[in-house]
């Protein structure tokens, strides 16, 4: 590609406001932290990075479908594989369902291996009369509301990029290993979910599959040879927020000479860091890595379209994932218009829908909860949208766990409010817990199997 504008280099986002950055206590702790990183090897290669764009670049062109989905906000305590295999069984479910009812292929990506920073609304938390520093993902500092644990530090960076690896490379093993062969799609069925109506639902699709694949070997095809079988590609994203961690990763393709973000596969810009002026376009404008933009209600469509426009100048299909995160209530007043817009324009971009960030709100009990409902609602009207506009719904992006959490109302347990004390342990926003999230993928699989 070698398409960087001249203007653009990897420390060019310095000379602009970054927002939403920690204030570093010791600069002398965030170089030595950055020179630490510089020195490590890549997360990512360039030309996976690449093959990501290709593939969104069939989600754009109608042919493709994407499934975003992770933790709000990983955590630094998490120990041992579990964790990880169950949220990639999970997502390895909800693809399954979503492939099998639309017939096409259904493209994954994690917010994983990398997903620690927080945007907050408040710079400061008070209590009882004492300000500290928001709590800011454990890419900066930690959450007990103490001065010591609230104090960003920079060595979290180093240690979020080891985490991440660690992650990644259960990730690698996971889906290049045997566990993602399309011959244990029953085994993804976790027991808590088997017993539900979805996974009860789950498994007759499971057993569908299954049948085709004796019907298909016993035609004579050698099934061992099809490595699409076997193993699925499965990539890595995060909100792209702490720019001093970004551009340590950031490297110079030795192919192409085009620079990429090595940090993950995929980058988003969140929904309060997406100013045309500010650091963090300017800093994802320069990387050839896909990238992601949340699309909020405040944003106008003429912003959309000249944001699209700086970031993807060549309009290369594939390079430009809007991320609308409207809520229930806002979609069909706001979305239709930012679609038109870039139809107008001539600009290639996958429409994929955030039904999470819009339609959370706190309990009386003072809870932060979404509803199952709300999350429903607001991708059934994300579908319709597409459908009158003659616009391709490209894809779901999605907070969740492979646990048995209770932080979302409703769904096919009929969580309640009373339920969300139970076993509620997001450090950040609330998860569709497995079922949930299951449960949403065959609503899901119903519309794209109507269209
Ligand atoms: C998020 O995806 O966790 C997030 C903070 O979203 P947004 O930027 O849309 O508010
Ligand atoms: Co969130």
């Amino acid at each position: 590609m070698n398409n960087v504008a001249s203007d653009w280099n990897p420390t060019s986002w310095r000379s602009r406001v970054a927002l939403q950055q920690p204030a570093w206590p010791s600069i002398d702790e965030l170089e030595a932290a950055e020179a630490a990183l510089v020195a490590q090897p890549p997360l990512v290669f360039a030309g996976e990075a690449r093959r990501l764009t290709t593939q969104l670049g069939d989600v754009a062109n109608g042919q493709a479908f994407l499934l975003q989905a992770g933790d709000c906000a990983e955590s630094f305590h998490v120990a041992g594989a579990d964790a990880i295999r169950d949220k990639l069984k999970v997502i390895l479910q909800m693809a399954v369902a979503l492939t099998y009812a639309s017939g096409v292929p259904v493209v994954k990506i994690g917010r994983i291996a990398g997903q620690f920073a927080k945007p907050r609304s408040k710079e400061v938390e008070t209590i009882d009369g004492v300000s500290l520093e928001a709590f800011r993902g454990h890419i900066v500092n930690d959450e007990p509301f103490t001065p010591e644990a609230r104090r960003p530090d920079a060595t979290r960076l180093v240690q979020a990029y080891h985490q991440s690896a660690t992650t990644l490379n259960l990730l690698r093993a996971f889906t290049k290993g045997g566990f993602a062969d399309l011959s244990r799609v029953h085994a993804w069925n976790q027991e808590f979910v088997a017993d539900s109506a979805m996974g009860q639902r789950y498994a007759v699709v499971a057993d569908d599959i299954e049948r085709a694949l004796r019907f298909m070997a016993a035609c004579g095809i050698d099934l061992s040879r099809e490595s699409h079988l076997h193993e699925v590609d499965f990539y890595v994203s995060h909100e792209a927020l702490i720019l001093p961690y970004e551009q340590a990763l950031t490297r110079q393709d030795s192919l192409t000479g085009d620079w990429f973000d090595c940090s993950a596969h995929m980058l988003w810009i969140g929904n309060r860091t997406r100013q045309l002026d500010g650091a963090h376009v300017e800093f994802l404008r320069g990387v050839g890595n896909p990238l992601g933009m949340k699309v909020g209600t405040d944003l106008t469509p003429q912003e959309t379209v000249a944001l699209v426009e700086r970031l993807n100048p060549e309009n290369v299909p594939g390079r430009i994932t809007l991320i609308s995160r409207m809520g229930r209530d806002l979609i069909e007043d706001k979305l239709p218009a930012h679609i038109t817009a870039l139809k107008e324009a001539g600009l290639s971009v996958v429409w994929t829908c955030d039904p999470m960030h819009g339609n959370t709100f706190t309990t009386e009990g003072d809870i932060k909860t979404r509803r199952f409902d709300d999350i429903l609602a607001e991708v059934r009207s994300f579908f319709n949208i597409h459908q009158s506009l003659g616009t391709w719904a490209g894809g779901l992006h999605i907070e969740l766990t492979g646990d048995d959490v209770t932080e979302c109302l409703g769904g096919g347990m009929g969580l309640s409010e009373a339920d969300l004390g139970l076993n509620y342990t997001s450090m950040c926003d609330p998860r569709l817990n497995a079922t949930q999230s299951l449960d949403l993928a065959f609503h899901v699989a119903e519309y794209l199997s109507q269209r």
